[in-house]
């Protein structure tokens, strides 16, 4: 597989942002104490990977002028955040020494932070890094999950943050596999089962 660019001249910058804004994600913190310094970056580039093993992603721009230093980290954390965590996300990408001003979290024995609040957390080595043009995708490996303490999380879109409204979602739609794994429907399933026991 090759990751080679190819120069698309048509394409010009603003029309490939605006393309990839239309886009939905959340956002995490990547984090770490190293050296004893708290580095870290709000990424809307994470991703899940792969199950066997467990791997993770997301996407630094090679301008980062974090990245040098969060890469010595033995143990990166990943948070997620949540709906209530939007000043959160603007420090965490505003001036490097205010980064973490104020922010509840902490930093696991391995030096990986993780804030509080989070919709779920990571706790994460760097597996693999792949120069991918003006980013460098990261891949993780996850060595432990947390459920965190928040419940719904911050959306990004259209370089705007949003929420999502899950009552506009319709699980029945799904056909109850994703990828060869049956889908969790939570609360739909556990709703469903209820109207049925109440019809019956
Ligand atoms: C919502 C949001 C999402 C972001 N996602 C990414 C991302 O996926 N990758 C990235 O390199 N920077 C991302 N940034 C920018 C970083 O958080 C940070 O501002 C940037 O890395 C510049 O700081 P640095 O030079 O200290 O790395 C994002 C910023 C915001 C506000």
């Amino acid at each position: 597989m090759s990751l080679q660019p190819t120069p698309a001249p048509h394409l010009d910058q603003r029309t490939l942002r605006d393309a990839f804004g239309a886009f939905p994600s959340g956002v995490v913190a990547v984090a770490a104490s190293v050296k004893g310094q708290l580095t870290g970056i709000a990424a809307s580039s994470f991703t899940s990977v792969s199950i066997d093993p467990p791997l993770v992603s997301f996407s630094i721009a090679t301008s980062s002028s974090t990245w040098p230093a969060l890469r010595e980290a033995g143990h990166l954390g990943i948070s997620v955040l949540a709906d209530h965590h939007d000043a959160v996300c603007r420090q965490l990408a505003g001036p490097r020494e205010q980064r973490f001003d104020g922010l509840p979290f902490k930093v696991t024995g391995n030096g990986a932070v993780l804030l509080d609040e989070a919709v779920a957390t990571y706790d994460c080595s760097i597996h693999e890094e792949v120069v991918a043009g003006d980013h460098v995708i990261v891949l993780l490996e996850v060595h432990e999950v947390g459920a965190g303490d928040g419940e719904h999380p911050l959306v990004f879109h259209r370089s705007a943050f949003a929420k999502l409204h899950r009552d506009d979602l319709d699980p029945s739609r799904l056909d109850g596999r994703i990828n060869g794994a049956e889908v969790d429907r939570g609360e739909a399933e556990h709703d469903e089962a209820k109207r049925d026991e109440h019809a019956a």
